[in-house]
Protein backbone atom coordinates (compact mmCIF):
# COMPACT_ATOMS: atom_id res chain seq x y z
CA UNK A 1 0.00 0.00 0.00
CA UNK A 2 1.22 3.71 -0.97
CA UNK A 3 2.30 5.35 1.91
CA UNK A 4 1.67 9.39 2.17
CA UNK A 5 1.89 12.13 4.72
CA UNK A 6 -0.95 15.27 4.65
CA UNK A 7 -0.05 18.77 5.39
CA UNK A 8 -2.93 21.20 5.05
CA UNK A 9 -2.16 24.63 4.14
CA UNK A 10 0.84 23.85 2.54
CA UNK A 11 0.70 26.39 0.32
CA UNK A 12 2.65 28.79 2.74
CA UNK A 13 3.96 29.72 5.46
CA UNK A 14 5.11 26.82 8.48
CA UNK A 15 2.98 24.29 6.18
CA UNK A 16 4.81 25.21 3.40
CA UNK A 17 8.17 24.68 4.80
CA UNK A 18 7.55 21.41 6.89
CA UNK A 19 5.81 19.89 2.96
CA UNK A 20 9.63 20.78 2.27
CA UNK A 21 11.70 18.75 5.19
CA UNK A 22 9.70 16.04 4.18
CA UNK A 23 9.48 15.95 1.02
CA UNK A 24 13.40 16.45 0.99
CA UNK A 25 13.91 13.45 2.87
CA UNK A 26 11.84 11.53 0.38
CA UNK A 27 8.16 11.43 1.67
CA UNK A 28 5.68 11.92 -0.30
CA UNK A 29 3.35 14.74 0.38
CA UNK A 30 0.17 15.93 -0.43
CA UNK A 31 -0.38 19.54 0.31
CA UNK A 32 -4.25 20.90 0.35
CA UNK A 33 -4.96 24.61 0.16
CA UNK A 34 -7.38 27.22 -0.78
CA UNK A 35 -5.19 28.89 -3.80
CA UNK A 36 -3.90 26.44 -6.19
CA UNK A 37 -0.86 29.36 -7.38
CA UNK A 38 0.22 28.92 -3.63
CA UNK A 39 0.07 24.99 -3.54
CA UNK A 40 2.22 24.96 -7.19
CA UNK A 41 4.70 27.31 -5.89
CA UNK A 42 5.47 25.04 -2.95
CA UNK A 43 4.76 21.66 -5.11
CA UNK A 44 7.88 23.03 -7.58
CA UNK A 45 11.09 22.78 -5.46
CA UNK A 46 9.79 18.45 -5.32
CA UNK A 47 7.55 18.01 -7.92
CA UNK A 48 8.02 14.07 -7.88
CA UNK A 49 7.27 14.03 -4.36
CA UNK A 50 4.88 16.87 -3.88
CA UNK A 51 1.38 16.15 -5.05
CA UNK A 52 -1.79 18.89 -4.58
CA UNK A 53 -5.27 18.86 -4.01
CA UNK A 54 -7.16 22.42 -3.63
CA UNK A 55 -9.76 21.92 -1.11
CA UNK A 56 -10.97 24.26 1.37
CA UNK A 57 -10.39 22.36 4.51
CA UNK A 58 -13.78 23.91 6.24
CA UNK A 59 -16.20 22.15 3.54
CA UNK A 60 -17.09 18.72 3.80
CA UNK A 61 -17.52 18.03 -0.17
CA UNK A 62 -13.84 19.07 -0.24
CA UNK A 63 -13.13 17.36 2.66
CA UNK A 64 -14.30 13.98 0.98
CA UNK A 65 -11.80 15.14 -2.03
CA UNK A 66 -8.55 14.20 0.42
CA UNK A 67 -10.60 11.52 1.72
CA UNK A 68 -10.83 10.29 -1.71
CA UNK A 69 -7.06 10.47 -2.61
CA UNK A 70 -6.24 8.69 0.35
CA UNK A 71 -8.16 5.64 -0.92
CA UNK A 72 -6.14 2.37 -0.56
CA UNK A 73 -3.10 4.93 0.59
CA UNK A 74 -1.65 4.45 4.29
CA UNK A 75 -1.25 7.83 6.41
CA UNK A 76 2.11 8.47 7.73
CA UNK A 77 1.63 11.61 9.05
CA UNK A 78 -0.88 14.11 8.81
CA UNK A 79 -0.03 17.98 9.60
CA UNK A 80 -2.95 19.69 10.88
CA UNK A 81 -1.71 22.92 9.95
CA UNK A 82 -3.95 24.92 8.06
CA UNK A 83 -6.01 27.87 9.68
CA UNK A 84 -6.44 31.87 9.94
CA UNK A 85 -6.83 34.24 12.65
CA UNK A 86 -9.81 35.85 11.75
CA UNK A 87 -11.18 39.23 11.75
CA UNK A 88 -9.52 40.99 15.19
CA UNK A 89 -12.09 42.46 17.04
CA UNK A 90 -13.69 42.07 20.57
CA UNK A 91 -16.11 39.21 20.80
CA UNK A 92 -18.78 41.57 21.88
CA UNK A 93 -18.03 43.22 18.79
CA UNK A 94 -17.67 39.66 16.55
CA UNK A 95 -20.19 38.20 14.22
CA UNK A 96 -21.51 35.18 14.26
CA UNK A 97 -20.29 33.92 10.80
CA UNK A 98 -16.62 35.24 11.48
CA UNK A 99 -17.06 33.20 14.30
CA UNK A 100 -18.31 30.27 12.52
CA UNK A 101 -15.50 30.58 10.01
CA UNK A 102 -12.67 30.22 12.30
CA UNK A 103 -14.31 27.50 14.10
CA UNK A 104 -14.96 25.54 10.46
CA UNK A 105 -11.28 26.09 9.59
CA UNK A 106 -9.41 26.00 13.14
CA UNK A 107 -11.60 23.53 14.93
CA UNK A 108 -13.60 21.26 12.76
CA UNK A 109 -11.46 20.52 9.68
CA UNK A 110 -8.60 18.88 11.67
CA UNK A 111 -11.53 16.82 13.83
CA UNK A 112 -13.27 15.96 11.22
CA UNK A 113 -10.92 15.07 8.77
CA UNK A 114 -9.15 12.83 11.09
CA UNK A 115 -12.22 11.65 11.94
CA UNK A 116 -12.43 9.83 7.97
CA UNK A 117 -8.97 9.38 7.78
CA UNK A 118 -8.73 7.29 11.07
CA UNK A 119 -8.93 3.67 8.56
CA UNK A 120 -5.99 5.31 6.88
CA UNK A 121 -3.75 6.35 10.04
CA UNK A 122 -2.90 2.63 11.32
CA UNK A 123 0.43 3.30 13.16
CA UNK A 124 0.49 7.12 11.63
CA UNK A 125 1.22 10.67 13.52
CA UNK A 126 -0.74 13.43 13.73
CA UNK A 127 0.61 16.38 14.68
CA UNK A 128 -1.45 19.58 15.48
CA UNK A 129 -0.28 22.90 15.01
CA UNK A 130 -1.44 24.93 17.85
CA UNK A 131 -0.20 28.22 19.64
CA UNK A 132 0.21 30.08 22.85
CA UNK A 133 -3.08 31.74 22.60
CA UNK A 134 -5.04 28.51 23.37
CA UNK A 135 -3.63 29.13 26.36
CA UNK A 136 -3.66 32.94 27.11
CA UNK A 137 -6.44 35.67 26.17
CA UNK A 138 -5.02 38.28 23.90
CA UNK A 139 -6.96 41.05 23.15
CA UNK A 140 -9.04 41.28 19.70
CA UNK A 141 -8.51 36.98 18.91
CA UNK A 142 -11.39 36.03 20.34
CA UNK A 143 -12.32 33.55 18.00
CA UNK A 144 -8.59 32.51 17.32
CA UNK A 145 -7.85 31.65 20.98
CA UNK A 146 -11.12 29.65 21.67
CA UNK A 147 -10.45 27.90 18.29
CA UNK A 148 -6.83 26.75 19.40
CA UNK A 149 -8.07 26.09 23.05
CA UNK A 150 -10.48 23.59 21.61
CA UNK A 151 -7.98 22.35 18.86
CA UNK A 152 -5.72 21.63 22.27
CA UNK A 153 -8.58 20.04 24.19
CA UNK A 154 -9.16 17.76 20.55
CA UNK A 155 -5.58 16.45 20.97
CA UNK A 156 -5.71 15.98 24.67
CA UNK A 157 -9.05 13.92 23.65
CA UNK A 158 -7.72 12.00 20.82
CA UNK A 159 -4.66 11.17 22.55
CA UNK A 160 -6.68 9.16 25.26
CA UNK A 161 -9.33 7.95 22.92
CA UNK A 162 -6.81 6.80 19.72
CA UNK A 163 -4.44 4.42 22.11
CA UNK A 164 -6.20 1.63 21.06
CA UNK A 165 -5.79 2.01 17.60
CA UNK A 166 -2.21 2.87 17.50
CA UNK A 167 -2.49 6.46 16.13
CA UNK A 168 -0.66 9.15 17.89
CA UNK A 169 -1.14 12.66 18.30
CA UNK A 170 0.99 15.45 18.87
CA UNK A 171 0.63 19.46 19.47
CA UNK A 172 3.29 21.83 18.64
CA UNK A 173 3.87 25.62 19.57
CA UNK A 174 5.84 27.06 17.20
CA UNK A 175 6.51 30.77 18.72
CA UNK A 176 5.83 33.76 16.49
CA UNK A 177 6.89 32.87 13.18
CA UNK A 178 7.05 35.24 10.12
CA UNK A 179 4.31 34.37 7.88
CA UNK A 180 1.57 35.68 5.82
CA UNK A 181 -0.62 34.93 8.98
CA UNK A 182 1.57 37.60 10.88
CA UNK A 183 1.39 40.21 7.94
CA UNK A 184 -2.12 40.12 8.61
CA UNK A 185 -1.67 40.61 12.46
CA UNK A 186 0.39 43.95 11.64
CA UNK A 187 -2.50 44.81 9.85
CA UNK A 188 -4.90 45.02 12.86
CA UNK A 189 -6.11 48.18 14.57
CA UNK A 190 -4.35 48.92 17.29
CA UNK A 191 -7.60 49.97 19.17
CA UNK A 192 -9.11 46.23 18.92
CA UNK A 193 -5.60 44.92 19.86
CA UNK A 194 -3.43 46.63 22.26
CA UNK A 195 -0.30 43.94 21.79
CA UNK A 196 -0.20 44.78 18.61
CA UNK A 197 3.01 47.00 19.04
CA UNK A 198 5.08 43.93 20.50
CA UNK A 199 4.43 42.35 16.89
CA UNK A 200 5.83 44.97 14.75
CA UNK A 201 8.98 45.28 16.97
CA UNK A 202 9.73 41.64 16.70
CA UNK A 203 9.02 41.89 12.51
CA UNK A 204 11.30 44.95 12.38
CA UNK A 205 13.97 43.67 14.79
CA UNK A 206 14.27 40.29 12.96
CA UNK A 207 13.41 38.41 16.22
CA UNK A 208 10.76 36.13 14.71
CA UNK A 209 10.68 32.54 14.13
CA UNK A 210 11.47 31.12 10.94
CA UNK A 211 9.02 28.94 9.01
CA UNK A 212 12.34 26.28 8.59
CA UNK A 213 13.37 26.33 11.91
CA UNK A 214 9.59 25.80 12.97
CA UNK A 215 10.09 22.61 10.29
CA UNK A 216 12.97 21.64 11.53
CA UNK A 217 11.41 21.21 15.00
CA UNK A 218 8.51 19.53 13.51
CA UNK A 219 10.37 16.82 11.25
CA UNK A 220 12.12 16.26 14.36
CA UNK A 221 9.12 15.14 16.33
CA UNK A 222 7.33 13.02 13.48
CA UNK A 223 10.18 11.29 12.84
CA UNK A 224 13.29 11.09 15.87
CA UNK A 225 10.53 10.82 19.08
CA UNK A 226 9.56 8.01 20.43
CA UNK A 227 5.80 6.74 20.58
CA UNK A 228 5.84 8.09 24.64
CA UNK A 229 7.61 11.42 24.04
CA UNK A 230 5.12 12.08 20.72
CA UNK A 231 2.26 12.50 22.44
CA UNK A 232 3.07 13.31 26.14
CA UNK A 233 2.90 16.85 26.15
CA UNK A 234 1.72 20.04 24.07
CA UNK A 235 5.90 20.64 22.68
CA UNK A 236 6.52 24.69 22.70
CA UNK A 237 9.18 25.52 20.47
CA UNK A 238 10.44 28.52 22.75
CA UNK A 239 10.72 25.50 26.34
CA UNK A 240 12.79 22.92 27.37
CA UNK A 241 16.22 21.86 26.28
CA UNK A 242 14.79 19.58 23.12
CA UNK A 243 16.34 21.71 20.33
CA UNK A 244 19.62 20.27 20.89
CA UNK A 245 18.27 17.45 19.45
CA UNK A 246 16.78 19.09 16.59
CA UNK A 247 18.30 22.17 15.52
CA UNK A 248 21.27 21.65 13.47
CA UNK A 249 21.12 22.83 9.74
CA UNK A 250 20.64 19.15 8.57
CA UNK A 251 17.48 19.09 6.70
N1 LIG B 1 2.67 32.54 12.33
C1 LIG B 1 2.59 32.43 13.64
O1 LIG B 1 3.13 33.26 14.40
C2 LIG B 1 1.82 31.29 14.26
C3 LIG B 1 1.88 31.14 15.65
C4 LIG B 1 1.19 30.08 16.24
C5 LIG B 1 0.47 29.20 15.45
N2 LIG B 1 0.40 29.38 14.09
C6 LIG B 1 -0.39 28.42 13.31
O2 LIG B 1 0.38 27.94 12.23
C7 LIG B 1 -0.47 27.47 11.21
C8 LIG B 1 0.05 27.96 9.86
O3 LIG B 1 -0.03 29.37 9.81
P1 LIG B 1 1.12 30.27 9.16
O4 LIG B 1 1.64 31.12 10.24
O5 LIG B 1 2.04 29.45 8.38
O6 LIG B 1 0.26 31.25 8.24
P2 LIG B 1 -0.18 31.19 6.73
O7 LIG B 1 1.00 31.35 5.85
O8 LIG B 1 -1.29 32.17 6.61
O9 LIG B 1 -0.71 29.70 6.56
C9 LIG B 1 -2.02 29.30 6.76
C10 LIG B 1 -2.33 28.29 5.68
O10 LIG B 1 -3.62 27.73 5.93
C11 LIG B 1 -4.30 27.62 4.71
N3 LIG B 1 -5.73 27.68 4.94
C12 LIG B 1 -6.42 28.64 5.60
N4 LIG B 1 -7.72 28.39 5.54
C13 LIG B 1 -7.87 27.24 4.83
C14 LIG B 1 -8.98 26.49 4.41
N5 LIG B 1 -10.24 26.87 4.70
N6 LIG B 1 -8.77 25.37 3.69
C15 LIG B 1 -7.51 24.99 3.36
N7 LIG B 1 -6.43 25.65 3.74
C16 LIG B 1 -6.59 26.78 4.46
C17 LIG B 1 -3.82 28.81 3.88
O11 LIG B 1 -3.93 28.54 2.49
P3 LIG B 1 -5.13 29.13 1.58
O12 LIG B 1 -5.37 30.52 2.01
O13 LIG B 1 -4.58 29.01 0.18
O14 LIG B 1 -6.28 28.22 1.81
C18 LIG B 1 -2.37 28.92 4.29
O15 LIG B 1 -1.52 28.21 3.42
C19 LIG B 1 -1.87 27.99 11.56
O16 LIG B 1 -2.63 26.94 12.11
C20 LIG B 1 -1.60 29.03 12.63
O17 LIG B 1 -2.68 29.18 13.50
C21 LIG B 1 1.07 30.41 13.48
Amino acid sequence: MDRISIVTGGGSGIGRAICHALAKNNHRVLIVGRREEKLKETQKAFPTKIDILTADISETGDRLKIVEYCAKKKIQFLVHNGGIIGKITNLEELELSEWRKVMAINVEAPLFLTQSLLPNLQDGRILNISSGAAHFAIKGWGAYCTSKAALFMIYQLLNVELTEKNIKIASLRPGIVDTEMQGFIREADIKKMPHLQKFHDLYHEGEMESSDRVARFAYWLLTETNEGEFSEKEWDIREGDHSAKWDKDKI
